[in-house]
């Protein structure tokens, strides 16, 4: 029986299928030497917009880590408190912070909170707050090497992003809304076409992260796969092409003691 057309012309499968790593031939790596990756490593930052310095928070020892996978639940009910910037300044360090330095070759190499193929790091964070103690509502963007929060855009936008996210109706009293986006230059300069994938599993492995601090802190945090890319962008200031929102999270207080609901729609 012949397939379906859409089959036929599946854009994923096509990519996949040339996008494999094969035995005969050698993966594509970039002919840059690993010394002028730096370039790609840069950190991203905007100098000029007002800046809201945090703590570098240290561990925190209870409750364990198993325990918190297990409890960690998709929480989607929210009591519309606000959190506090200590409480946001721990997502933003334990998912995409830094958390160790090495040495490679002459070159001092900052490691993160969450692994990243080829230590390349493609993933920024663009918080938009809604409602965080001592914080003015806005689209700011987490400047990791100085562990700051950039002001980008003030503005409730809270509205924008509800309908941006197909009208996901926990967004309404969550406090902050995290965009995860990728500057896919950053990974594809070594791993070329392959590098999309590692972009993508960058950012759920970041994903993960803000899943189990959120639920270390009693938080609740539900990610978003579903979004209009072009009006999240638009939001950000991204132009979607070299760098464009993969993922997004939204947090806040949990409502008495949701544990969790099957997803919506
Ligand atoms: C890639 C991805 C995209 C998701 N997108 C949404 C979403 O748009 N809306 C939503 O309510 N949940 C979303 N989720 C959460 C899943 O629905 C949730 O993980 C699943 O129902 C299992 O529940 P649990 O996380 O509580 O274990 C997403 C999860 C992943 C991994």
């Amino acid at each position: 029986m012949p397939l379906p057309e859409e089959d036929l012309f599946s854009i994923s499968e096509i990519y996949h299928e040339n996008t494999k790593d094969r035995k005969r031939v050698a993966p594509i790596m970039s002919k840059i030497p690993q010394q002028q990756w730096i370039w790609y490593r840069a950190f991203k930052k905007y100098p000029h917009k007002p800046r809201v310095t945090m703590e570098v928070p240290a561990p925190s020892a209870s409750p364990g880590l198993e325990e918190v996978i297990q409890r960690r639940r998709t929480i989607r009910e929210f009591s519309g408190e606000s959190l506090s910037l200590e409480e946001l300044a721990r997502l933003l360090y334990f998912s995409n912070g830094i958390t160790a330095k090495v040495r490679s070759g002459d070159i001092e190499l900052p490691l993160r909170a969450s692994p990243s193929a080829g230590a390349l790091y493609p993933i920024e964070l663009y918080p938009v707050v809604f409602s965080v103690t001592g914080l003015e509502e806005g689209v700011y963007h987490y400047n990791v090497e100085d562990h700051v929060l950039e002001f980008l855009r003030p503005g409730d936008y809270r509205e924008a992003l509800y309908e941006a996210s197909h009208r996901q109706e926990m967004l309404l009293l969550s406090s902050v809304l995290i965009v995860m986006t990728a500057i896919f230059g950053r990974t594809k300069i070594k791993y070329g076409e392959r590098g999309y994938r590692y972009v993508l599993l960058d950012a759920g492995h970041l994903a993960q992260n803000l899943y189990l601090e959120s639920t270390a802190q009693g938080l609740g945090c539900a990610t978003i796969g579903g979004f209009l890319d072009d009006e999240v962008n638009g939001l950000l200031g991204v132009d979607g092409l070299l760098e464009s929102a993969v993922y997004m999270a939204v947090i806040g207080k949990v409502l008495g003691n949701s544990r969790g609901t099957a997803p919506q729609g």
